[in-house]
């Protein structure tokens, strides 16, 4: 009997040990601790002429908080797709690849249904550290670690924007996740406790990358297995994205024969304000309703910083129909080639 409990509590010891370690290499704690998070503090951004063109620049244009994302839209609406007057007041995402339903909340100051009640410093941790205004996990969707390299000043210009717009009164569900993704995604957030620098804008690498970080491109043009980046192939193309009833494989930007490297800077501001390559028309689903407003000399930047990129040779042709891609792993036009 002795030797039994003997032998029984050193298996549960074992058990126990296995399952810490287990556990530390692989999903790491923060799924059943929660996320880290910093506490709030009373900051305020106070709001200036310039601090309002900045962030109206940013939340439209660059990032497209108010335009891309927390908005309703009709990617096959003419003349633009978020319906007027609605700017910020937020959307059910309607892509059907999202592990549950995804709320991208109205941000206009209405005090019922939209952010009026929230803090300066609550908006600002909910941007780049990914913890809503109720201390709930933000699906990393919500671009937050992207926005972790937002400068400070960046920051306060786009909370100062959303203060101005004006209130909508737009009523949404909650943000509901599917199990095991709701927990797995606490381990996303990141506080930040030190100063984010201005970018440095003279070196327009440096600057591009900056651009293309706050603009998400990489969201949709590296492929990705399971929410993970496929590595090595950074903007190199193929992830398909799916939206009402319309989808599209992304582009390779790297300068490879098989990506852009027949562009020069003025195809490039064509491509992005127009929409048209040419006399090519890009899909909707490239937003270009959202970067068409982008200045000359951000999206000359942003190619600048393109064009450091290591060229992936990675065809993907959206004339052709979807086949399945060894290097991406993943299905798209052209894929059997690669
Ligand atoms: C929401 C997803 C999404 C985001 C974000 C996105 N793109 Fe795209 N992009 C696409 C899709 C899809 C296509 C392919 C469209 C087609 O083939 O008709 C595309 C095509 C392009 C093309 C055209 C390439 C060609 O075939 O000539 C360029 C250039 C481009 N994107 C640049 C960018 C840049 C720069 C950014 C960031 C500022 C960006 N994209 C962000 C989805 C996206």
């Amino acid at each position: 009997m002795k030797k039994l409990c003997k032998f029984l509590s050193y298996a549960l010891l074992t058990l126990v040990v296995l399952l810490v370690v287990g556990i530390s290499l692989t999903i790491g704690w923060r799924p059943i601790l929660g996320p880290k998070a910093r506490p709030l503090t009373a900051r305020q951004f106070e709001a200036t002429p310039q601090r309002l063109q900045r962030g109206h620049y940013i939340a439209t244009a660059l990032s497209g908080c108010t335009t891309g994302c927390h908005a309703p839209r009709n990617l096959s609406a003419a003349g633009g797709f978020v319906a007027p007057g609605m700017e910020g007041a937020g959307q059910v995402m309607p892509i059907p690849t999202l592990p549950g339903r995804v709320v991208a909340p109205n941000l206009t100051p209405d005090p019922q249904t939209g952010a009026g009640n929230w803090t300066d410093d609550q908006l600002a941790r909910a941007i780049r550290e990914g913890i809503g205004h109720d201390g709930r996990t933000l699906f990393p969707f919500m671009p937050y670690p992207n926005f972790r390299s937002m400068s400070d000043e960046d920051l306060a210009s786009v909370i100062v924007y959303l203060r101005s717009l004006p209130p909508v009164h737009h009523e949404l569900p909650a943000t509901e996740i599917i199990f095991p993704v709701k927990y797995l995604m606490r381990s996303a957030p990141e506080p930040i406790t030190e100063a984010v620098a201005a970018p440095d804008r003279s070196d327009p690498v440096k600057y591009g990358r900056y651009l293309v970080t706050l603009g998400s491109c990489r969201e949709c043009h590296t492929p990705q297995e399971k929410g993970q980046a496929v590595p090595g192939m950074e903007l190199a193309g193929g992830f398909t994205v799916a939206e009402s009833g319309l989808s599209a494989a992304t582009a390779n930007l790297t300068s490879d024969a098989s990506g852009i490297s027949y562009y020069d800077e003025a195809l490039f501001i064509q491509a992005l304000r127009t929409g048209y390559v040419k006399a090519r028309k890009l899909s909707p689903l490239m937003p270009i309703d959202v970067y068409k407003n982008l200045s000359d000399d951000d999206l000359k930047a942003m190619f600048a910083y393109l064009r450091t990129l290591t060229p992936v040779k990675h065809r993907v042709d959206n004339s052709l129909p979807p086949t399945y891609c060894k290097l991406c792993r993943m299905k798209h036009g052209g894929g059997d080639q690669n």
